[in-house]
């Protein structure tokens, strides 16, 4: 968003200096000091002669143990995770899902899994496919390394399956990257590399290489001598809190206001931000240049939506004048639906999480081309279901069947990861996995609810609503059940069985309608077990 003419900027000026303040002014103004916010604001203040804001509702955690840690779960439901609940899901049982989300500097990387793991490089290619030329796995490649600081594992933690290759690490980067000190012992990893392998999923030598199908134990996001959490605060406010040009502004950015721009289109150019404080005062900061809008995927939409930017019909029921009308602000919501399963049995201390990835391939197996076809065919009704939501007009349903469509071929022609499963073993006979459904069909929404409630996103990701996220959760699942119950791991850790939710009843080598209901009315975000850690 360019910059306003010099005159609308003075008559703005004066009229508030009139009326007691002046406002301040910045070159940029960054909403939101979250993981890719606080990047922004590194690279840009690096030119002293550039001044730099960045707006944020949360605050400074470097001394939080819920965030230094490096076991994950410590900061869910704490004051640093706004902790969303969607609204209630039709295909899931008529649950609400929790949202997690960071309220801190340093965002949602305060409280995540830390997991350090690239996607495939099909993924990054289809975002040129979508028409962003320049953006795909090469040319984002030698940023990753720029980026990144590799602590590479030790002897042991090598034998534990912490294999790497130097070739897709970076090693002078901000962000630090590495395992955690207790991976040291790594008498278990021979019993899953075997287990995985008799399933016909290889290990995987560096899951950072594009080429994800595989298992292996991913790095994360921490010094691996301090055995702390390197969140985006750590990495990249730090170092650069201390420049003149950049300030931090406690508040939340409501809306962007506009002004008509003299030259060109005569288009709307950023003006400022308003900021509400903590008091419900608003204040206004002055842009010169960019306002950079990095809220996160729930709150960035409604930002815009406060500032005329979205649906226009939508916007006239929170009564906003609708500035440009533009209907996918705050659609095309992809949640990964997970689950866990844990399993009773007996097992010599040891503490290590293992990544596995699978295709479609290795989901469905000879099921492949019929899901495909089935997958294929219903591309339509999805994305008529997601337009149909927004109301009747407001989306082109062909631009959201090519999106599905690309994803399509990602999961059948490109043989892109479909699921991830985590095998977790630690301390106390916690036998887990985790897993998630990576490209989910389902396309749900994010909006303003009421004009006034700029902490309340309407959350609805429609959890199930594609038969496909269901029945490769049920694929995933199986997998799962297959590893837990296959040589070498089933006597190694004298695996009895599943222990599944209480109430509700999971029967050995159960059906597929009896996965489909025990997934669609149990499934939830895991608790935080001691993920990779031991206690
Ligand atoms: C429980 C959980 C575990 C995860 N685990 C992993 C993992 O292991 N590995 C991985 O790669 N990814 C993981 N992720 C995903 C990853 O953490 C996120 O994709 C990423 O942090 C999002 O970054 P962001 O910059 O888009 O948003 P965020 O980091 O969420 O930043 C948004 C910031 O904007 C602020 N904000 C909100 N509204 C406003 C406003 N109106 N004005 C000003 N500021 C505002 C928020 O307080 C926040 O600080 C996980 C996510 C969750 C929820
Ligand atoms: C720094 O910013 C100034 C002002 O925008 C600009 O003129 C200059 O080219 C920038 N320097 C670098 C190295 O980018
Ligand atoms: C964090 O702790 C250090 C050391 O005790 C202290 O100097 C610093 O002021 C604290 N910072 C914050 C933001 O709490
Ligand atoms: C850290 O988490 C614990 C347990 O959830 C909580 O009781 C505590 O208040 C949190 N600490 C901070 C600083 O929020
Ligand atoms: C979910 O709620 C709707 C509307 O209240 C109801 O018709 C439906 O039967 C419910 N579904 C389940 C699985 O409870
Ligand atoms: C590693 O763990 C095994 C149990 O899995 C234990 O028998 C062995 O003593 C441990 N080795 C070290 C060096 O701690
Ligand atoms: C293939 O589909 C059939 C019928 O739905 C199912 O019983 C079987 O488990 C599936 N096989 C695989 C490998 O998914
Ligand atoms: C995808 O995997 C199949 C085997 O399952 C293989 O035949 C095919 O060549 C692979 N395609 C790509 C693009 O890697
Ligand atoms: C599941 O089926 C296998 C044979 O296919 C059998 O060996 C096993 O005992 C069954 N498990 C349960 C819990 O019924």
């Amino acid at each position: 968003m360019k910059s306003t003419s010099l005159t609308v900027l003075l008559a703005l000026a004066l009229r508030t200096c009139a009326s007691g303040a002046c406002l301040e002014s910045f070159d940029y103004i960054i909403i939101g000091a979250g993981t890719s916010g606080l990047v922004v604001a590194n690279r840009l203040s690096e030119n002293l002669s550039v001044t730099v804001a960045v707006i944020e509702p949360g605050t400074d955690q470097r001394n939080n143990s819920n965030v230094t840690s490096t076991e994950f779960g410590k900061g869910l439901d704490t004051p640093i995770d706004w902790n969303y609940a969607s609204i209630r899901q039709p295909n899931a049982g008529n649950r609400t899902f929790a949202m997690h989300a960071g309220k801190a500097w340093g965002g949602t990387s305060t409280i995540n899994g830390m997991t350090y793991i690239r996607g495939n490089v099909a993924e990054f290619d289809a975002w040129e496919k979508l028409g962003n030329p320049g953006w795909n796995w090469k040319s984002i490649f030698p940023y990753f390394k720029r980026s990144e600081k590799y602590t590479a594992p030790t002897k042991s933690q090598q034998a534990a399956g912490a294999t790497y290759e130097s070739r897709y690490h970076g090693f002078t980067g901000p962000l630090h990257v590495g395992y955690i000190p207790a991976l040291k012992n790594g008498s278990f990893a021979p019993v899953v590399i075997k287990t995985w392998e008799r399933l016909s999923i290889p290990h995987n030598p560096d899951l950072n290489s594009g080429s994800v199908r595989g298992f292996g134990m991913g790095p994360q996001t921490l010094d691996s001598e301090l055995d702390i959490r390197y969140d985006s605060a750590r990495a990249y406010l730090h170092p650069a809190e201390h420049r003149p040009n950049l300030k931090m502004f406690k508040g939340t950015g409501k809306r962007i206001t506009w002004a008509r721009g003299k030259s060109g289109d005569g288009g709307l150019v950023a003006l400022g931000v308003e900021v509400i404080n903590d008091g419900g005062e608003a204040t206004l900061l002055r842009v010169e240049k960019e306002v950079v809008l990095s809220a996160g995927a729930l709150r960035t939409p409604l930002v815009l939506e406060a500032s005329g930017v979205g649906n226009s019909n939508i916007l006239k029921s929170l009564g906003i004048e609708t500035r440009i009308n533009l209907p996918g602000v705050g659609e095309n919501l992809v949640e990964q639906p997970s689950h866990f399963l844990m399993y009773s049995g007996d097992l010599p201390s040891a503490a290590s999480a293992y990544h596995a990835y699978v295709t479609a391939a290795d989901l469905f197996g000879a099921n492949l081309s019929a899901v495909e076809e089935v997958t294929r065919a219903s591309i339509p009704t999805w994305a008529r279901a997601a337009a149909d939501a927004s109301g009747p007009g407001s989306l082109d349903v062909h631009a959201i069947e090519k999106v599905l469509q690309i994803q399509h071929d990602l999961l059948f022609k490109y043989n892109a990861t479909a699921a991830e499963i985590l095998v977790v073993i630690a301390p106390g006979n916690i036998l887990a996995s985790n897993y998630w459904a990576l490209f989910p069909f389902s396309r749900g929404s994010v909006h303003l609810g009421l004009r006034s409630k700029l902490d309340e996103p309407v959350v609805d990701p429609r959890i199930f609503l594609a038969d496909f996220d269901a029945s490769t959760m049920v694929a995933a699942a199986r997998v799962v059940e297959k590893f837990w119950s296959s040589e070498p791991m089933k006597t190694q850790a004298s695996v009895t069985g599943p222990v599944v939710s209480g109430d509700f009843d999971l029967p050995g080598n159960a059906t597929d309608a009896q996965w489909h209901a025990y997934l669609r009315n149990t499934g939830k975000q895991p608790p935080p077990f001691p993920a990779t850690h031991p206690p």
